[in-house]
């Protein structure tokens, strides 16, 4: 990416595409990491921003990015995180009993040869990245996805998302800065995929381009681990 020293002074700013970016982040950690202890991936992690999230949630992660300068970014961050934990055990705090981890990965195509066994995970998550892949290999990505999530596991993600090509349309003529060269989401289109695992898509509409959208993998048969 042409803007990775800017990047995350451009998130923060939160305008066009990343309009609450930070609340989109937030929702789907939360959503992610109900409780502490979980493993996560976090695909096309960047600078880490979510994959920091669930840390503080108390998951342990990976993030995978196929950028190597977005992933130096985060893992300068990682090492500040660590030496102020250590700075606080050394100034007499009790050390956490259960001490989650981040690591960051690079991977050459994350979404759609993910370097991990079936069922690793407790949680998939990953913002404003799916949309670096091309409209028909999309449900590829998804099996990918819930390939290395565990019976019972949540998927989660915050992008810019429509409900189908017309909405797509409709959207790119009152926001002329959505790119013509991204591959958006269609809602309609990935919950036709997860029907697939008997998983439900839920979907939440953040801002006028942008929705926060999960399901649950089955335990077995259709039951989930709702
Ligand atoms: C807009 S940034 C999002 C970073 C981070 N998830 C966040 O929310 O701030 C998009 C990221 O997707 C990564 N990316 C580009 N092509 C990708 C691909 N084919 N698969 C996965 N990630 C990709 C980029 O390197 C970049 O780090």
């Amino acid at each position: 990416m042409p803007w990775v020293d800017e990047y995350d002074h451009i998130v923060e700013s939160e305008l066009d595409i990343f309009s609450r970016y930070n609340d989109t982040l937030q929702a789907v950690s939360e959503i992610a990491c109900l409780s502490p202890g979980l493993t996560v991936l976090d695909i096309g992690a960047g600078t880490g921003n979510l994959s920091f999230r669930c840390l503080a949630r108390g998951a342990s992660v990976v993030g995978l990015d196929p950028s190597e300068k977005m992933l130096a970014k985060a893992r300068a961050k990682a090492k500040i995180a660590h030496l102020k934990r250590k700075e606080r055990e050394d100034a007499g705090s009790e050390p956490e009993a259960y001490q989650p981890t981040v690591e960051f990965r690079l991977s050459e195509n994350p979404f759609l040869e993910i370097p991990h066994p079936d069922s690793t995970f407790d949680a998939v998550v990953s913002t404003y990245a799916f949309h670096h892949i091309p409209h028909p290999q999309q449900p590829e990505g998804i099996c990918e996805m819930v390939r290395v999530l565990r019976p019972g596991g949540v998927w989660a993600m915050g992008e810019v998302s429509f409900k189908d090509a017309a909405a797509e349309l409709e959207a790119k003529r009152a926001c002329p800065w959505l790119d013509e060269d991204e591959y958006y989401p269609h809602i309609d289109s990935l919950r036709s995929v997860f029907n697939q695992f008997n998983m439900v898509l839920q979907a939440r509409q953040f801002t006028p381009v942008s929705w926060v959208l999960w399901a649950l993998k089955p335990i077995d048969n259709g039951k989930t681990g709702a």
